[in-house]
């Protein structure tokens, strides 16, 4: 740290939080000096001998005349003593000292001070830092405690903004992240996370060290007993204040608790399996899905300040025997309908991406048991993705506890907007910076013509806010745009419309829908251009056999197709002709692409498709082929790259509302990279260069945070004469977990970097 952000920090308490604050920040040297306030001689002179502050002092009336604009006064003692010692501090501190406490309650805390001051005044901070441990005391004072943690900050319209921006600084500076909410909503949060669970674990070391054979008990509780109870082993003062303190809160998720603690005693007496598999399972993937939170991966943080960098070194072929992750479409289809089946659907080769699993989520938060994805085994992918989904029928969908949040995924939010239509209660759907900034007005108006009530934010943008208890009508829709999303929004809202929906589609758009809803044994009426179906109708569970994703083969196609010396195959790729535009466009640029082993599975067809090194020149892209290739752009303009001539791309201009603007973002990259490639409005021109000889530069892209930009580039790297560096590939997991081992084993030299 180069200049202090602080000048004295006085910390009054230094037990385990205001200890390791103060040592911090004289570690970081956030501050010109750290001065310990505590009623114990003994703590003082332990805080001087452990460094953990310059200088200690028993009274706060020793230091008060010192203090001025500039330092801050941190209280860190157990929540019912802050008013006493806040007391102290309104007589004898002057009002330009900026003022915080760390206590877990804020409510209590802001009316204390409230009272004492009069009004809440503008030098208070109330903060607190989501961290610590069972030990307290100044001897377990750490300076790392607040590394990559939370610090919540309650701040109220009187704070005053320096005083706010210095305890940010003072947070930041120790190593945590701030954020802020409202008194009441952390009291909450708090209340359900923390301070419940403390209860808890407190209640049954307490009711089992009461059993008469107490000492057995206790001699056989190892792990899961021990897990649970950590926390036991928390300071009883700070707990007992803290109860009080929050009581509201914390009696009314104690109430909550206790109405299911009930159900489960009955489901248990009752030998209850699915109620009892339900409430293991979802807690399991509810867990699993908060650790990936906290551990800040892309699909819960997509906000993060991590940032995973792609290096490709230039050079190289593709060669071997390779099965991509299973289809991102069907994956995403096959949770939906299996969720609303009758019976129990199996599924197979299901795609582990974040989008997928956001779709699967977002079913569980919707009282659904899925069980998985378990992985089989099986190395490249066969095997793998193996989920079983508990329908619930039609109607059988429960209110989820709270906004549905699908990440990065178009395909969740504009699908389920039309399923959650016909629901019976209310929904509201968020997602990531990238899906909030998409358009869903190409949804909410179709519904809205069927009688759904929707709301979004401006401009046609997320959250939608989608009411329950509509009775929806029928319509007879033609699409303004070739869109499978759309299509199959209505689609599914016509499960639930009174009368015959039909879609009309301006040009072939992927028909997983329409194929698995049959598949579902629900009738659905093709002719031409348009599907129609009829409420009323059933879905029976069946089995789904995932094939792989044709968007993510793609990335391999192209690769083979621009790297001399490439000869690969990708096994079990779903070739339905409504996704094939890539191995046609591929053809006509002159690729060598063969499919073998040609099969239909669950109502999809299946390849092997070989692809053999071939120069390519450039060609006019047909535009019928734009709706079958939407998805392969990126790595087809890096295709057109490498081409001999110009490749003209029109017609796409859908393009530029996918997860990033694919036009712009293309564009530029290959623009850095040194490649004529010249944006329009609803394509791209590109001059590529004489065969044989890679016309792409070294340099440093964007990825926009998007999936498919990113593994484009990667690919680009084969044909580049230097080393390619793309920023921001967090996203590559929502359609393509293990894209980077994948790619390395078949020969593209690429490696992955996390930075902050
Ligand atoms: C998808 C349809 C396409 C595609 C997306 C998946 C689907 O979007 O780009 O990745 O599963 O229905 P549009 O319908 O917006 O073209």
């Amino acid at each position: 740290m180069s200049s202090p952000v602080i000048n004295k920090l006085v910390v009054i308490g230094l037990g385990l939080i205001g200890g390791s604050l103060a040592k911090a920040a004289r570690e970081r040297q956030l501050c010109t000096e750290v001065i310990g306030v505590s009623r114990s001689q003994q703590v003082c002179d332990r805080a001087l001998e452990t460094a953990v502050a310059d200088r200690a002092v028993t009274s706060l009336a020793d230091i008060a005349g010192e203090l001025a604009a500039g330092d801050v006064l941190v209280i860190a003692v157990p929540t019912l003593a802050v008013a006493k010692v806040m007391a102290e501090v309104s007589q004898i501190v002057s009002d330009q000292v900026t003022i915080t406490d760390v206590a877990s309650v804020k409510g209590s805390v802001v009316a204390d001070a409230t009272r004492i001051y009069g009004q809440l005044p503008s030098q208070f901070v109330p903060g607190h830092p989501i961290a610590g441990g069972e030990n307290s005391g100044i001897e377990a004072v750490n300076s790392q405690l607040f590394e990559n943690h939370k610090v919540i900050l309650t701040p109220s319209d009187s704070t005053g903004e320096q005083h706010l921006q210095r305890i940010v600084q003072l947070w930041q500076g120790a190593g945590a992240t701030t954020e802020q909410m409202s008194v009441a909503e952390h009291d909450e949060v708090l209340a359900a996370t923390s301070h419940l669970p403390h209860m808890l674990a407190f209640l049954l070391v307490d009711t089992l060290a009461g059993m008469r054979d107490n000492r057995e008990i206790f001699r056989y509780a190892a792990g899961g007993f021990r897990d649970f109870t950590r926390i036991a082993g928390s300071d009883p003062v700070m707990w007992h204040d803290i109860a009080q303190a929050n009581r509201g809160a914390l009696v009314s998720t104690i109430d909550h608790l206790m109405g299911n603690l009930a159900e489960m005693r009955q489901a248990i007496d009752a030998g209850d399996s699915e109620y009892l598999l339900g409430v293991f399972t979802r807690a399991r993937e509810a867990r699993n899905h908060f650790t990936k939170m906290l551990e800040m991966k892309a699909y819960m943080e997509p906000e993060s300040d991590n940032n995973v960098i792609f290096t490709v070194q230039p050079g190289g072929a593709v060669n071997g025997t390779v099965r991509v992750p299973g289809d991102k479409s069907i994956s995403h289809r096959s949770i939906m309908l299996g969720s609303l089946a009758e019976g129990v659907t199996e599924v197979t080769g299901f795609l582990e991406g974040e989008d997928s699993l956001a779709t699967l989520q977002a079913f569980r938060d919707m009282g659904v048991v899925i069980e998985g994805p378990t992985n089989q085994g099986g190395g490249d992918g066969q095997g793998n993705g193996r989920v079983t989904i508990h329908g619930v029928g039609l109607h059988g969908l429960k209110q989820p506890a709270g906004p549905l949040y699908l990440g990065n995924s178009g395909t969740s939010m504009r699908l389920l907007s039309g399923l959650l239509a016909g629901q019976a209660f209310d929904t509201e759907l968020t997602g990531d910076h990238s899906l909030s900034g998409r358009p869903m007005n190409r949804v909410a108006e179709p519904l809205r013509t069927m009688g759904a009530r929707i709301e979004t934010a401006e401009n046609g943008r997320p959250p939608l806010r989608i009411k329950g208890g509509s009775h929806l009508k029928a319509i007879d829709y033609k699409l303004p745009m070739a869109s499978a999303q759309v299509k199959s929004c209505v689609l599914l809202a016509g499960l639930y419309a009174q009368g015959e929906t039909r879609t009309t589609e301006p040009a072939p758009t992927r028909d997983h829908t329409e194929r698995m809803l049959s598949g579902f044994g629900y009738p659905v009426e093709r002719d031409g251009a348009s599907a129609t179906v009829r409420s009323g109708g059933k879905i029976s569970a069946t089995t789904i056999d995932v094939p792989a994703d044709i968007s993510s083969a793609t990335f391999f196609m192209v690769a083979a197709a621009i790297a001399p010396g490439s000869d690969i195959t990708l096994q079990h790729v779903g070739i339905n002709p409504t996704r094939i535009g890539v191995i046609n466009i591929l053809r006509l640029m002159g690729a060598n692409i063969d499919l073998h082993n040609e099969r239909e599975i669950g109502g999809e067809p299946v390849a092997d498709i070989r692809v053999r090194y071939a120069p390519l020149k450039g060609i006019a892209i047909p535009e019928d082929q734009v709706p079958l290739a939407i998805d392969e752009f990126p790595a087809l303009f890096v295709a057109a790259a490498c081409a001999e001539g110009q490749t003209v791309l029109t017609g796409a201009e859908e393009l530029r509302v996918k997860e990033s603007d694919r036009i712009q973002a293309m564009a530029d990259g290959l623009q850095i990279l040194g490649v004529d490639a010249q944006p329009t409005a609803d394509g791209m021109i590109i001059n590529g260069g004489d065969s044989g000889c890679g016309k792409i530069g070294s340099g440093e892209v964007e990825s926009c945070d998007d999936h498919r930009i990113a593994m484009a580039f990667a690919v680009a790297g084969l044909r580049a004469t230097g080393p390619v560096r793309i920023n921001n590939c967090n996203n590559v997991a929502t359609s393509f977990p293990g894209f980077v081992e994948l790619a390395q084993k078949t020969g593209i030299q690429v490696t992955e970097d996390r930075t902050r």
